[in-house]
């Protein structure tokens, strides 16, 4: 076991001493870490370990005292979010972020619309829009049949499936899913995960780049059920980073994390 990344020959992401602090608070203590085309990245630790920091330095909300960051090789340090969306980076949010009173179709064009002028236009536009795509899109989640509805009306799991919808409208290369199956209940978590799994494993549209994804979460089960590679946090220091074999056990990510109870492979919902 290493805390060291092990170079990655094209790397989508690379990122190496990024540092932040908050005053005298250090949140991220100069972190290193790839991942590859079409990989999904766990970033797990206690809370306050830097988790979100990462992810605000990574899409430009923060900017970072030290380090870089590259996406295939070109630097997204100093750019705006927006700048760094419209290279590939996709974000979803802790508490979904979606159009309460607009149906599932008009929240994926407005998404589609964003995603092709690079900000949300007038209403009417919308209805103008092409359907196809945002139908795909809905099909790609599951979600086609209830392509009509309001989203106010949605089980909370089906919010996050359109949500995640609404991110994939830019075709982003990298998807950075914070806590995504927060507030969801076991069977919600398994079918959002399955569905990041085929977008990143088995992309359904040849013509799309192999989809990258970065999550943090606090669900076990999500992080090791799904994750390709886990990278552990704590105090601003990347303490392991492996697959989820290797991180169950290390017994520094046991003790400080995971606990002496924890059991791998029975953490893992699929074969
Ligand atoms: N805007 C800020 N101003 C001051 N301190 C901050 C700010 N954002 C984060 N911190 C501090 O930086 C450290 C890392 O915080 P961060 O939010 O990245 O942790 P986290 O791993 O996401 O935690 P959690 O699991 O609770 O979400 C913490 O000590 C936190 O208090
Ligand atoms: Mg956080």
């Amino acid at each position: 076991m290493t805390t060291a990344p092990t170079p990655l020959a094209k790397p989508l992401l690379r990122v190496r001493g990024l540092a932040k602090r908050f005053g005298g608070n250090v949140a991220l203590a100069g972190i290193d870490f790839d991942l590859a085309p079409g990989e999904i990245l766990a970033l797990i630790g206690p809370n306050g370990a830097g988790k979100s920091t990462t992810f605000n330095a990574l899409n430009g909300q923060l900017l970072a005292d030290a380090g870089t960051v590259e996406l295939s090789g070109q630097s997204l340090l100093g750019l705006s979010p927006q700048a760094i969306w419209a290279l590939g980076v996709a974000r979803t949010f802790q508490v979904a972020q979606t159009f309460a009173s607009m149906t599932l179709l008009e929240n994926v064009q407005m998404a589609l619309l964003s995603a092709k002028s690079g900000l949300f236009q007038a209403w009417e536009s919308v209805h103008t829009m092409d359907t196809l795509e945002a139908h795909d899109l809905l099909r790609q989640v599951g979600l086609d049949e209830l392509s009509d509805q309001v989203a106010k009306n949605l089980a909370y799991g089906d919010v996050k499936r359109l949500e995640l919808a609404m991110a994939l409208a830019s075709k982003p290369r990298l998807l950075l899913m914070d806590e995504p199956t927060a507030g969801m209940s076991a069977s919600e978590r398994l079918v959002l995960m399955g569905l990041i799994r085929d977008l990143t494993h088995q992309p359904q549209d040849p013509s799309r780049a192999a989809l990258s994804v970065l999550f943090t979460e606090h669900s076990m089960d999500v992080v090791f059920g799904f994750a390709d590679r886990i990278l552990v946090l704590s105090s601003g220091q990347i303490i392991a980073q492996g697959s989820p074999s290797e991180i169950a056990q290390n017994p520094l990510v046991q003790q400080s994390y995971l606990g002496a109870s924890f059991q791998y492979p029975n953490a893992r919902p699929r074969a």
